[in-house]
């Protein structure tokens, strides 16, 4: 049996983070739904248990709560926020409203440095919080082990059962030292090696796939970006010849693009390939729209007629692979009352119509961008294509703002072409999350040799990222941007004038529609 963790998800939206933590540490962990019986939690045999955070309150009518049971398995189990606040409920403590919600950064001091969570870990710490519940008379046998300002129960502890609860976030990035106290759960209370990686990640994947799959055909739509192109790889090693990829042409790829996505995959990988050019079909169907959304919903909607038409050639499959990411996931569900949450109409989860009956598989759902990368490189991808930057679904159309004509697509095409050539020859491309040109299509006057030209604007947009959920503009040196205008200017026919994108995201995005 693998040794693992198991992480109980009441509903937060860290819990994958927390599961993307605990692989970190080279540690399995599986993520079940919070009312897991115990029984069989138990048959998991797993070293310890977390409890994740959850939006609810544990004195709601409805709270969710985890099976009891699980204090009778003699695992060491930690408590995180509301997971801690089901401990205080469950155990005897008491929980209540604080007086004031507790949002954001905080400084939690340690009182029992002998506790084997903060071992190594300073005395005074930041952390992140999100609550709006507190622990306010703790459960038999648990002692407070951190306070904060407000909180003397910030993390707690029952030392001879194995039990904690913090009330604060150990899994995100503001909580600095977070990790190590997680390591100091999973490798010193509950004694796990490091003992996963992720070459037993792709065995436990393609395992899986198998599983799920069975005999049974399976349809991948290849867009040649990283995370459809990892699907597909991790994919033909779980299934081989019961795999047909789908390439649909939309006329709005960079340039070589569908060369050498058909070279890849097609020639070199051997996958069966579905190759359909429906560049017209796009172009006149977004012959005169301006509106990006609108603009989606065409190249969305056209994108699903052009690929059932191939689905059909390709043969009858029941199902559908896709190259979701665990961030698509999150970015895709509208948190209530934020309108910063949202959607995009082009996070297209589930995307397909009703009437193609596809049953869904989604390998890559649990997973991180660098992960993904990793996980490319171990099934033996070109390193062009795992660190390959994103590349957006409706392609060149969300980069060219205003109508998008087969004349404009090209001088974005040659434009981004000189970008991304400038940015690997100089060792850029790699080190940063995204680099690309968007043309404008306002038009200003500039002066070329004798004659006077009334030509397009260029933006160069180059972020840094984790995860595109936000984003910094990079300071690329003066010397190659020079050389980027230059180039563009002197080489692409309409463009007279190059500028360059210093916004951040948020409040900016990171394409420009
Ligand atoms: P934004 O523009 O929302 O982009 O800041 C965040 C990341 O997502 C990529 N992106 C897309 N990816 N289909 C995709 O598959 C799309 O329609 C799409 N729009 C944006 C974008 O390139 C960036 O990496």
């Amino acid at each position: 049996m693998t040794e693992q963790i198991v992480i109980l998800d009441f509903g937060s939206q860290y819990t994958q983070v927390i599961a993307r933590r605990i692989r970190e540490l080279s540690v399995y962990s599986t993520i079940l739904p919070f009312n897991t019986p115990a029984d069989e939690i138990a048959a998991m045999k797993p070293s310890g248990i977390l409890l994740s955070g959850g939006p609810s309150s544990v004195y709601a009518k409805k709270a969710p709560l985890p099976d009891p049971g699980i204090f009778d398995l003699n695992v060491p189990i930690m408590g995180i926020c509301y997971g801690l606040q089901t401990l205080g409920k469950l155990l005897g403590g008491e929980v209540e409203p604080c007086s004031k919600r507790e949002f954001g950064k905080s400084q939690l001091q340690v009182v029992d440095k002998d506790s084997l969570l903060f071992k190594k870990l300073p005395k005074n710490l930041q952390v992140w919080n999100s609550h709006g519940d507190q622990i306010t008379k703790l459960p038999p046998g648990f002692k407070a082990i951190a306070k904060t300002e407000n909180s003397g129960f910030a993390a707690i502890e029952n030392r001879e059962k194995g039990w904690f609860g913090l009330q604060f976030h150990p899994e995100v990035a503001h909580t600095p030292r977070g990790k190590e106290v997680l390591t100091n759960f999973v490798h010193k209370v509950c004694g796990c090696s490091n003992s996963w990686s992720m070459r037993k990640y792709v065995d436990q994947a393609v395992e899986e796939i198998q599983e799920q799959v069975g005999n049974e055909k399976v349809i991948l739509g290849l867009s040649g970006g990283v995370d459809s192109s990892v699907a597909a790889a991790l994919l033909h090693k779980a299934i081989g010849d019961q795999l047909t990829c789908i390439f649909v042409n939309n006329g709005l790829l960079r340039a070589r693009e569908a060369e050498a996505v058909k070279d890849l995959f097609g020639s070199h990988f051997k996958i069966k390939l579905v190759y359909s050019n429906a560049s017209r079909d796009f172009l006149s169907k977004l012959k005169g729209v301006t509106d990006p959304e609108k603009k989606r919903k065409i190249i969305g909607n056209t994108f699903i007629e052009v690929f059932e038409k191939a689905t059909k050639r390709a043969g009858k499959a029941r199902f559908l692979a896709q190259g979701t990411l665990y961030p698509d996931v999150i970015e895709s569900v509208p948190i209530a009352g934020n309108p910063a949450a949202m959607i995009k109409s082009h996070h297209n989860v589930g995307g397909l119509p009703k009437r193609m009956k596809f049953e869904l598989v989604e390998p890559l759902k649990c997973l991180f961008k660098d992960e993904v990368r990793e996980l490319g490189l171990e099934l033996g991808l070109p390193k062009e294509i795992v660190y390959r930057q994103p590349f957006p679904g409706p392609g060149l159309a969300v980069r060219i703002l205003g109508d998008v004509t087969s004349k404009r697509l090209e001088i974005l095409r040659n434009s981004d072409a000189i970008l991304i050539e400038e940015m690997k020859s100089n060792d850029w491309y790699y080190k940063i999350w995204q680099s690309f040109a968007v043309l404008l299509p306002v038009r200003s006057v500039g002066v070329m040799g004798d004659e006077r030209t009334y030509d397009y604007t260029i933006a160069i947009r180059a972020v840094e990222s984790q995860d595109g959920m936000t984003a910094d503009w990079v300071k690329l040196p003066y010397d190659l941007l020079e050389k980027i205008s230059n180039r563009i200017i002197n080489e692409v026919k309409g463009v007279n004038r190059v500028c360059l994108d210093i916004s951040s995201k948020p409040p900016a995005t990171i394409e420009w529609e």
